[in-house]
């Protein structure tokens, strides 16, 4: 008991006291022996220095209780994801992606063949696995992908929209980079880009694929100097050809009611003249709307929206906290 005691004490201790060793022995060394020992020597003493350096500092009991092994601990902490992700991990555990759906898309990307024999690794008896089961009338690829045609009666510019397209993700929130991109890989496969509520960049514009423009509490791209909906503003941003629908955006999953923050440090040039808003001040997306505020106002606020863009097809987001609210 007695020795555990001691042996949990020394623990505390074990950094500093082996560089008091190193230290000592590096001395000795470098003064009988030859001079390159003070390399260990120094390592020893600065060991030691730095657990004095660790008992003394006001900030971090943990640092002042275990000197320089706490430094361990936040190393390792430090590298933990890394460590999870290479060696931890298996093929297909790993949030939000596994890694077998990284190196996927990784593949494909650099144009490498995506498929692999020898069936799978998944667990197909796992419970709530989807599968493709086959066909005794299998018929073949139609000529035309699928499409929907989005747009209720009376609506002038119907749009046909692919089954899959890329969901909101605002200007601001990901890099212009990532705009141009995603705006390209939408021409390429023929389906449409969601601006999300960060106005409409350059980066969305260069490559010419079909583009939904979506408004937020925050107006952004269609705001007055007070942040209200500015009609004209919005209808010479829905206009643009490119655009082929809009949609109002009453909250989404990561912000259920509390509005949203673009931090000033993310409000470049560039983002704030998307958004209409003062460069490197903190943006805010407030938590409600104020063109409407009555779900007959915001379907009227979503037909003068289709009307200000020419006729173009209007849609609404929402998150459903409580399911008496829909
Ligand atoms: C970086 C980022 C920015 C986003 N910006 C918006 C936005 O401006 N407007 C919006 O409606 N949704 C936005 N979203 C939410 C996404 O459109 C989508 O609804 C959400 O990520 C859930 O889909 P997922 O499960 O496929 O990720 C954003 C999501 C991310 C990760």
């Amino acid at each position: 008991m007695v020795a555990a005691t001691l042996l949990q004490r020394w623990a505390r201790w074990s950094l500093p006291s082996l560089g008091a060793l190193l230290g000592f022995l590096g001395s000795y060394l470098a003064l009988y022996l030859d001079p390159w020992w003070f390399v260990l020597a120094a390592l020893g003493w600065g060991i030691v220095l730095l657990g004095i350096y660790d008992v003394c500092q006001k900030q971090s009991a943990l640092l002042a209780n275990y000197p320089v092994l706490a430094r361990l601990r936040g190393l390792a902490l430090d590298l933990r994801p890394f460590f999870r992700s290479y060696v931890v991990e298996d093929d297909q555990e790993g949030r939000p992606y596994s890694y077998e759906s990284r190196s996927l898309v990784y593949r494909r990307a650099a144009g490498i063949s995506s498929t692999h024999p020898f069936g799978t690794q998944l667990d197909t008896y796992r419970e709530g696995f989807n599968w493709i089961t086959h066909s005794m009338a299998p018929v073949n690829r139609p000529a035309e992908k699928p499409r929907v045609l989005v747009g209720a009666e009376g609506t002038e510019l119907p749009y046909s929209a692919s089954v899959f397209n890329i969901s909101a993700l605002s200007f601001g929130a990901i890099s212009g980079r990532a705009i141009e991109s995603l705006a390209l890989g939408a021409r390429l496969g023929n389906f449409y880009l969601d601006t999300g509520e960060g106005g409409i960049s350059s980066y969305h514009r260069r490559s010419g694929g079909d583009l939904v423009f979506e408004i937020g509490s925050g107006y952004f791209g269609c705001r007055d100097d007070g942040g209200r909906f500015d009609a004209h503003a919005f209808a010479e941003q829905a206009r643009q050809e490119s655009v082929r629908m809009t949609e109002i955006k009453l909250s989404q999953g990561a912000k259920p009611g509390h509005g949203g923050v673009l931090p000033a440090a993310k409000v470049s040039p560039e983002v704030a003249a998307a958004r209409g808003i003062p460069v490197h001040r903190e943006c805010r997306s407030p938590r409600a709307h104020s063109a409407f505020s009555t779900p007959v106002e915001l379907v009227e606020f979503a037909a003068e929206m289709r009307r200000l863009s020419g006729g173009k097809p209007v849609g609404i987001k929402f998150c459903v906290g409580q399911i008496h609210e829909v």
